[in-house]
């Protein structure tokens, strides 16, 4: 990880082309010990932008990866930052308050927060054996995963995909393993929708970790979790399953949390 190949976003006033190029070049510098090139903009994020890119042959175990690029929280949709963030448990109390007040300094501290979050969560829930990248690199506003697609381009969010009541009945019922596993690891993913879900290799996979937040943090871990089983059902409901998430949510609370 090196802090010089950071690029100050902040300021503002960036065209989306020109954004983007600094992005790309961002991750030239940040990552040039596994990234050949940028090939393609998977999404056009508010949040963070993914980008395609080829590795440097023999560095990474695939020919490519995909590098999730995080804005600056001005240009970020998450308006509730509060209820993931707890400022109390950042160690520096002026750069506590700087976060609260989302002066420069503390923006930028949250931006990194977010990205370490991520990394952190991804490298975590991997040696857990979840289904999610496998983690590389991460830089103060990017980090570098495994690519999930293939040839034709990125797999499918889950809210683009029509599944047959079978097919969903198998889905829903690996995403609650790994839920268990989450759990088990003390994790509530707290923005789990249809959205972040990829359905890849004919399997769910989890993706898009920032917001995780620890069951023994002192934001409403419980809360979070609820509603994020509620939002998960809503998409199943729809392909004809009939699910009680409350009731799965407080099993899987009583199992793993207590
Ligand atoms: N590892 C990956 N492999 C392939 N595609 C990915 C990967 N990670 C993310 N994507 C694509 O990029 C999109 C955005 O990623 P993610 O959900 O992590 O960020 P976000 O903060 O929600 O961004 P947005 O501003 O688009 O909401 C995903 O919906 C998915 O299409
Ligand atoms: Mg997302």
């Amino acid at each position: 990880m090196a802090d010089d190949t950071s690029i100050d976003l902040m300021g503002g006033g960036f065209t989306r082309g020109e954004l983007a190029e600094l992005e790309q070049q961002m991750i030239l510098d940040a990552f040039s010990r596994h990234v050949e090139d940028v090939v393609y903009r998977v999404n056009d994020g508010k949040e963070a932008t993914v980008y395609l890119c080829r590795t440097v042959p023999g560095e990474v175990d695939a020919p490519f990866v995909a590098a999730k690029v995080y804005r600056d929280r001005r240009f970020r949709g998450f308006a509730n930052n509060a209820q993931y963030t707890d400022t109390s448990r950042i160690g520096d109390r002026r750069l506590a308050k700087a976060v609260r007040k989302g002066t420069r300094t503390g923006r930028k501290a949250s931006q990194q927060m977010w990205v370490d979050r991520e990394w952190q969560a991804l490298n975590r829930l991997r040696q857990a054996g979840a289904c999610v990248p496998q983690p590389y690199d991460h830089a103060p506003s990017a980090v570098l995963m495994a690519f999930l697609g293939d040839d034709a381009g990125p797999a499918p969010m889950l809210s683009q995909v029509r599944l047959s009541a079978a097919e969903a009945a198998t889905a829903y019922g690996l995403l609650l393993d790994e839920i268990a596993i989450m759990l088990d690891c003390g994790l509530v993913h707290g923005d789990l929708s249809a959205f972040n879900i990829l359905y890849h290799q004919g399997r769910p996979w989890i993706i898009d970790l920032p917001q995780v937040v620890s069951v023994d943090e002192a934001v409403d871990g419980w809360s979070l979790f609820h509603r994020d089983l509620v939002n998960l059902a809503g998409y199943f409901e729809h392909q004809g399953l009939t699910l009680d998430p409350t009731g799965d949510a407080i099993d899987l609370w009583g199992r793993y949390v207590g």
